[in-house]
């Protein structure tokens, strides 16, 4: 017995709580985790039936999996989506459409500004297998355009990028990929789907790492595709059945859970951000601040545009460079010196030499990650204790 009918139509607050619930003949009212690695058959023939698919059925959990399969479901449909397989990591799920999609002599046009594992898969790891990669400036629409070339295939973008808050026009790019038969793929990650929904602004693809808010108590690694039946639903699916980076059912129960208060942390965690960047730009010591939700930041219009809530990335320069960057973070109490995000505790990392630290010094540079440029994932806390917290690294 399941209740895994729902309403596509409803909002995402609705789908997130009640899109795809599993439920077992048990009848339990919060799914159960489905913790077992392979599925039993009443017989050869059974088996034979389900392997072939010609009978539904779970097979393995590589592949099949109720609570993994739970959490697809219900992802998809606050995306948008026809179809979703979720991955062991985010990166999982960048290099899975990667291969799924791409081959040998394929073109991939990509962001500069993009998250620093994802730069170095494209520059350093994809084209040894002898995908090419450009990389262009985030919000310049026209140079994408340029770097497009006959074997272009595929534009991957990621809006707010990571740690800069840069935006990226959605529906611009996927204008741009279709008229070169080419497909955009755009890393949601930092929005999530309560706050923005790629699909619908003509994408093709969306990428996730559900370790950040989807999970939103930092605990679990995971990540997932978005996208079509065919696309998502077959070839993904397929590279996933064969080479295998997927998601632990417990870790896809984290996520389903998650699901469930993504809308509302998802506001909460926009509210702090939105009061602190304000408060931040007040401070003497802080050079500049980068949230889309200012009127200050360059593309506010546009965060306006394709998002409905502006993010809880705040990035801020200041003076002094790396020694004064440190000085800040290492005179919080409260405040974690962790890379993560999307946590109900609020992070602050120094980009230059953790997240971007293994990228050549020249594309940081390109990138605009300055040694004096801090990150703050703002969280779930009071805010009087952020900004106290933050007051004395930035007086000292
Ligand atoms: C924007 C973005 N995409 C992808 C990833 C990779 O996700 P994961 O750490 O789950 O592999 C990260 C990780 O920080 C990220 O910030």
């Amino acid at each position: 017995m399941s209740s895994e009918l729902f309403d596509p139509d409803w909002g995402s607050a609705t789908l997130g709580v009640r899109a795809a619930e599993p439920r077992t003949g048990n009848r339990e009212h919060s799914a159960s985790i489905s913790m077992t690695s392979s599925y039993v058959f009443e017989s050869a023939a059974q088996a034979a039936a389900v392997f072939a698919g010609q009978e539904p059925g779970y097979i393995y959990s590589r592949f099949t999996n109720p609570t993994t399969e739970a959490f697809e479901k219900r992802l998809a449909a606050m995306e948008g989506g026809q179809s979703c397989v979720a991955t062991a990591s985010g990166m999982a799920a960048v290099l899975t459409l990667c291969l799924a999609l791409l081959k040998q002599g394929d073109h991939i046009v990509s962001s500069r500004g993009l998250f620093g594992s994802t730069l170095s898969l494209f520059g350093n790891i994809l084209t040894k297998f002898g995908i090419e990669v450009s990389f262009v400036d985030q919000t310049d629409t026209t140079a994408w355009e340029r770097a497009v070339r006959p074997n272009t295939r595929l534009l991957f973008a990621e809006t707010p990028t990571n740690p800069l808050v840069e935006l990226v026009d959605i529906a611009a790019l996927a204008d741009i990929a279709h008229r070169h038969g080419a497909l955009l793929a755009v890393d949601n990650c930092f929005l999530t789907p309560v706050l923005q929904r790629p699909l619908t602004l003509g994408a093709d693809f969306v990428i996730h790492s559900a370790t950040k808010y989807i999970d939103g108590q930092g605990r679990c690694v995971g990540g997932a595709i978005v996208g079509d039946a065919q696309r998502v639903g077959k070839d993904v699916f397929g590279f996933m059945r064969t080479a295998g980076p997927c998601m632990s059912p417990f870790n896809a129960w984290v996520f389903l859970k998650g699901l469930e208060t993504l809308a509302v942390r998802m506001k909460a965690h926009c509210e702090n951000a939105h009061r602190l960047a304000e408060w931040l730009q007040e401070q003497a010591a802080v050079r500049r601040v980068f949230y889309p939700g200012l009127v200050t930041h360059a593309q506010h219009e546009l965060a306006r545009r394709q998002q409905s809530g502006f993010g809880a990335v705040v990035a801020f320069e200041v003076d002094g460079g790396r020694e004064a960057a440190w000085r800040v973070i290492d005179a919080t109490r409260l405040i974690s010196i962790t890379a993560n995000l999307g946590d109900t505790r609020t992070t602050i990392t120094h980009p230059a030499t953790t997240t971007h630290g293994r990228i050549s010094a020249e594309a940081r540079a390109q990138s605009g990650i300055t040694e004096g440029l801090l990150r703050l994932a703002v969280g779930l806390e009071d805010l009087q204790d952020l900004r106290a917290d933050l007051a004395r690294g930035l007086q000292a």
